[in-house]
């Protein structure tokens, strides 16, 4: 498939480009700085694209690239600091702690060029750099600039390209258009990546490199087990699809019930549901301290995971996963290496998974995918509204959303309240407009009146969240008639509940969980 490939410097943006050239249909891969280039490498290579980075060229660590990309005639965009390093690679020079541009910022397109096809003369770019080219490479000429500072330049001979501005970001006008007519124009990209295309390549990948074995997937209840699942089923014999669910006791109301049918109707064979719920409520008696509740959790999972797959005796098997492309590269490929804030993982890896990485059987059949594209998909392969725009779910699941000691008792309540807040952010069209919802049970009471009597309640705290990943977080603007609903709805059915509230904490500084 015609390919762009991204090299990645670091930028804190990188990801964008390759979304935004998915948008416009080109297929993108995104790739370390230090990536040497080998035939192997570039085949599909269509045009390469050299990232943004924090770094200044004239750092010591500043990342380079291997010369040879410069060599093989394939089209080249450097975007920020990707200019910075071409310029100064071919022989021009980059100021240092130049006059810095942040934000928006307007240009003048000066003469006509197919990157800018369309673009008309003057748009809003989104700039972020400290240092700037002062004199362009031999063979390049200004096409761009702003008040300050050349803003675009191309060379007279070569497809070289390089922008100070980002594209990819959405306040930048006319960014998706720039980067397509890089992709589609210039290089000539052909746009084919869609996702009955995915579907078709990564189904022979999979059949051919399962064959007839046997594969176990552990299903979590997300988009993203229950995707990688249903794609399984489709592209391999039911006979060789082990779905595993393991219900820790701590899932949403009515979770692992759901999941499991909808696994049957689409025609999974051996779906091996666990009921755990006991030895997690055991791992967590008497504890109160969050982290000590997050450890015995996930000490339990892997326990419980060893004993349930050791009962299936399952022999030379692979062991699937609903890894996403953004998981990869955060973590296996080394991109994002140069980048100066490393996004925390929560998610637990258990010594099975690394024995299978090790052994080379691991299968990922998302792992070229971003977590829009896996709701795409899973829409394409029929699966129903309720699992592709659930909202996420922490591994520990109502765990880290009961404070204090974790028992069944409370675990009901929760799952009561917080089964009917979600059913009303449905009912009344509020719950696509969040990212996330849920609530969570106090350790405390509070006095409260119910016909005449005293009445000594649990605090229930509702929390919803708009957000892009999770990384920050917003306060839904929640309609206040909406919440009063709610929340009287709640205190008159659940009885073990006396009083509710509304968290108006954003990320930061509060985190999205409570523990
Ligand atoms: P925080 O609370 O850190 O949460 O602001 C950010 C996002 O991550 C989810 N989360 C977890 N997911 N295992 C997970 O798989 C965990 O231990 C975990 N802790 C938090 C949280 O629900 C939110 O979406």
């Amino acid at each position: 498939m015609d390919t762009v490939l991204i090299l990645d410097f670091g930028g804190q943006t990188c990801q964008l480009i390759a979304r935004r050239l998915r948008e416009v249909g080109v297929f993108t891969e995104i790739v370390a700085f230090d990536t040497p280039c080998t035939p192997e490498l570039l085949k599909g290579v269509k045009g390469l694209i050299f990232s943004g980075s924090p770094y200044s060229v004239y750092e010591p660590e500043a990342p380079k690239v291997d010369p040879a990309y410069l060599e093989v005639g394939i089209p080249i965009l450097g975007i920020c600091y990707g200019f910075q390093l071409l310029t100064q690679t071919l022989g021009g020079k980059v100021k240092g702690q130049a006059l810095k541009e942040y934000g928006r910022v307007p240009l003048r397109v000066l003469q006509p060029d197919p990157l800018f096809e369309a673009v008309g003369q003057g748009f809003q770019s989104w700039m972020s750099h400290g240092d700037s080219i002062e004199v362009l490479a031999p063979g390049f000429e200004l096409v761009c600039e702003s008040d300050h500072h050349p803003a675009a330049a191309r060379h007279r001979s070569f497809k070289f390209w390089g922008i100070q501005f980002h594209p990819e970001v959405s306040h930048c006008e006319y960014g998706t258009l720039i980067l397509s007519n890089f992709a589609l124009g210039i290089c000539g990209a052909k746009a084919e990546w869609s996702m009955d295309r995915y579907l078709e390549l990564e189904g022979d990948k999979v059949k051919a490199q399962i064959g007839s074995r046997p594969v176990l997937l552990l299903i979590s209840g997300g988009v993203d087990s229950t995707v990688a699942a249903v794609m399984l089923l489709k592209v391999l014999s039911p006979e060789q699809v082990h779905l595993m669910y393991i219900d820790t006791g701590l899932m949403r109301q009515g979770e692992s019930k759901e999941v499991e049918s909808i696994l049957r109707t689409l025609g999974a064979r051996y779906v091996h549901l666990v009921d755990a719920e006991e030895r997690f409520l055991g791992a967590l008696k008497g504890l109160e301290e969050p982290e000590a509740k997050r450890k015995a959790i996930g000490d339990t999972f892997i326990r419980v995971q060893e004993q349930e797959v050791a009962l299936l005796n399952l022999s030379d098997y692979y062991l699937a996963q609903g890894t996403l492309y953004t998981d990869l590269i955060e973590s296996g490929k080394g991109v994002g290496k140069k980048a100066k804030v490393i996004k925390s993982h929560h998610n637990v890896s258990s010594p099975l998974v690394e024995a299978k990485r090790r052994a080379g059987l691991i299968v990922e059949p998302l792992g070229m995918l971003y977590k829009d594209e896996v709701r795409l998909l899973g829409e394409r392969l029929g699966l129903p509204e309720s699992v592709i725009w659930r909202h996420p779910f922490p591994g520990p699941g109502l765990g880290i959303r009961i404070l204090g000691e974790v028992t069944k008792d409370k675990c009901e309540i929760l799952r009561q309240a917080d089964g009917l807040y979600i059913v009303e952010l449905k009912k009344r069209g509020l719950y696509r407009q969040i990212w996330q919802a849920f609530s969570v049970l106090l350790p405390v009471r509070s006095v409260g009146v119910t016909g005449d009597a005293r009445d000594y309640g649990y605090v229930l705290a509702l929390r919803a969240v708009t957000s892009k990943d999770g990384m920050t977080a917003d306060v839904f603007d929640f309609p206040f008639k909406d919440l009063l609903e709610i929340s009287s709805l709640i205190t008159n059915q659940v009885k073990a509940v006396g009083r509710v509230t509304y968290d108006i904490s954003s990320k930061p500084p509060s985190t999205i969980e409570w523990e």
